[in-house]
């Protein structure tokens, strides 16, 4: 945690919770403020294995990155990428394959601020603050220009994110924009928060979130997150909780079964 507010730029209010600084409290990171701290601990309380949950899902991040560079996949756009925590796309891919590219997308300056802290130098990487609502302004952004080839397959990552953009903002039209700019043997991975889990927790933090001033997350079926994918083709096990994507090693799943079906996961091919 910290106070040591110098990098943080003016434009961020620090007495509202962020998504993305909760999610950090969640992980252990260090980049969050009071308010978020207050608010973590009250969604710990509303959710004991809120911690879990994000720890889980930043599993699946490793498993679906390792996944597509095994696959041949060397570029990699993050969007919703959070506040650089642990084990981050670039740090898994370049770790298997040094070459790997990685351009990171959030619209929270914090996130965005940290990400170019923890980014400097390195020249394989880097970060846009966007909103994933304009496609436009991140797929001609001058970051993805530089660093991603179109004409070669590509990394989409969307992890616990789609939850986060309003039903009203026609996310699947959204997402379509997306794979249609990718090129064949891209790749698509999606984590997102399930309406058909028994976790009442994660509701009531939800909720409590949105009353104070942070943003809904938006549970969806099963079908609906699905068809985030569309023609692309999902590779096995297809579409499933996000702790038993291709689990394997320790961590990647709870030992709270209702930690473990709060969400989604897979990883899709475009044809
Ligand atoms: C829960 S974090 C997930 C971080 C990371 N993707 C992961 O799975 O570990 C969600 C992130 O999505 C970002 N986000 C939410 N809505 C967004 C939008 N419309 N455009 C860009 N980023 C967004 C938030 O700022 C936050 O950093």
């Amino acid at each position: 945690m910290t106070d040591d507010r110098n990098w943080v730029p003016q434009s961020v209010d620090v007495s509202v919770p962020s998504p993305a600084r909760l999610y950090d409290y969640m992980l252990g990171g260090a980049h969050n403020f009071a308010v978020d701290r207050q608010m973590g601990a009250k969604i710990e309380h509303l959710m004991p294995h809120a911690r879990s949950a994000a720890r889980i899902n930043r599993k699946f991040l490793g498993r679906a990155v390792r996944f597509m560079v095994d696959a041949g996949v060397r570029q990699f756009l993050d969007i919703g990428s959070g506040i650089p925590t642990v084990a981050n796309v670039h740090e898994v891919a370049q770790a298997v394959a040094p070459e790997c590219r990685v351009v990171y997308v959030d619209r929270d300056p914090v996130a965005v601020a940290h990400s170019e802290l923890i980014l400097a130098g390195n020249d394989r990487a880097a970060v846009l603050q966007a909103d994933m609502r304009d496609p436009d302004s991140i797929l001609n952004a001058g970051e993805v220009g530089r660093l991603l080839d179109f004409d070669q397959p590509i990394g989409l990552l969307m992890l616990f994110m789609v939850h986060w953009v309003p039903t009203e903002d026609d996310p699947w039209g959204l997402m379509k924009h997306y794979r249609e700019a990718l090129p064949s043997g891209s790749y698509l991975a999606i984590t997102h928060l399930a309406n058909d889990h028994d976790n009442e927790g994660v509701r009531a933090a939800a909720t409590r979130l949105s009353q104070v001033g942070g943003e809904q997350a938006i549970e969806r079926g099963k079908d609906e997150i699905a068809a985030f994918f569309g023609e692309f083709e999902l590779v096995e096990p297809g579409l499933v909780r996000y702790a038993e994507w291709r689990s394997s090693g320790p961590g990647d799943i709870s030992d709270d079964p209702t930690v473990n079906e709060i969400a989604y996961g897979s990883v899709g091919r475009k044809p």
